[in-house]
């Protein structure tokens, strides 16, 4: 496939995605990789494909104790940097290709073998250095092409339709968008209804949510949405993720990060903030799966212009 956006900053993953000594498959841009990480808590990506006769590695499993991976084939060994492993030694060279990453905060970045052109967004660190961790979540690989799943991201119309179940949004109004380059900022204000009993039973944190909510979303073209909200129990941030996998799927998943919290709130919501999160990926991902062929639009709404700035950028990359 044409590579989509080559030579972008892309989050591929959160170490507490990968498990320990346990080989994950990626695929970014039309390629496989593996991934894994170590009891040290170390990082290794290789190609997928076994140099031997293409087994997919990621169908193997780690070695723990000589850190390498065995193909699921005939069991030949390879170690982080891609050089084979016999009878106590490696090869010097390496015969198949592993894959640069950066870890940054436990995020696992690449540029997927492309000269890089934009850096890794700062808006990352900026979260980091006032939230904690909470958790991943809605990890998920749509059915649909990188643009329409960004775009739905800058996209200040759909809250009414496509997350009214469950979070009851009846308006959105923008209150501020300033774009700068391949960051932008903007200022919303949600309007609310009523849950149900039942929808507070099932996903409490629902129930504290603002009948108007005052987000504020950061930008950093093309990974990386980050909406920061306060609900009772503490500020949230959340970092929706998305990465082209091939030309018609897409992978999503969010990072979860609170202010401090209380320990027995923490207790009492994280899962539900987790589940009612990936709530929000599933809804995107039903809009996007069940569009038809994108046509020339025939009306237009209010601030879409945020939307076009999105896909802009993508065309004229
Ligand atoms: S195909 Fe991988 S060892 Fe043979
Ligand atoms: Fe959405």
């Amino acid at each position: 496939m044409e590579p989509i956006l080559p030579g972008a900053p892309w989050l591929i993953a959160h170490k507490s995605m990968l498990g320990i000594n346990k080989p994950n498959k990626i695929t970014l841009n039309g390629r496989d990789y593996v991934i894994w990480q170590n009891t040290k808590g170390e990082v290794f990506a290789l190609d997928n494909v076994c140099p031997h006769m293409q087994a997919p590695l990621s169908n193997g499993w780690i070695c723990q104790d000589r850190n390498t991976i065995a193909c699921p084939f005939h069991a030949l060994e390879f170690d982080g940097k891609g050089r084979l492993y016999h009878q106590d030694k490696k090869d010097i060279q390496p015969i198949t290709k592993p894959l640069d990453i950066i870890v940054s905060n436990d995020c696992i970045w690449t540029y997927g073998g492309f000269e890089p052109r934009l850096p890794i967004p700062e808006l990352h660190q900026q979260v980091i250095d006032e939230y904690q961790f909470l958790g991943v979540c809605g990890e998920k690989s749509i059915q649909g092409d990188f643009l329409s799943n960004m775009m739905v991201n800058y996209d200040y119309n759909h809250q009414n339709g496509t997350h009214k179940d469950l979070f009851k949004i009846t308006s959105c109004n923008v209150t501020a968008f300033e774009p700068q380059g391949y960051y932008a900022k903007v200022a919303q204000d949600l309007t609310r209804s009523d849950n149900t009993w039942q929808e507070i039973f099932k996903n409490p944190v629902v129930g504290i949510l603002p009948k108007i909510m005052q987000n504020k979303l950061e930008y950093a073209f093309p990974s990386t949405t980050v909406l920061f909200s306060q609900a009772p129990i503490a500020d949230i941030a959340q970092i929706h993720i998305l990465y082209p996998e091939t030309e018609k799927t897409t992978k999503a998943f969010i990072l979860m990060y609170t202010k401090v919290m209380h320990p027995v709130m923490k207790l009492l919501f994280k899962n539900s903030i987790l589940q009612a999160a990936a709530t929000v990926i599933e809804q995107d991902s039903t809009a996007v799966e069940t569009l038809y062929p994108r046509e020339k639009a025939k009306i237009r709404l209010p601030n879409e212009e945020i939307m076009f700035y999105a896909e802009k950028l993508y065309r004229d990359w």
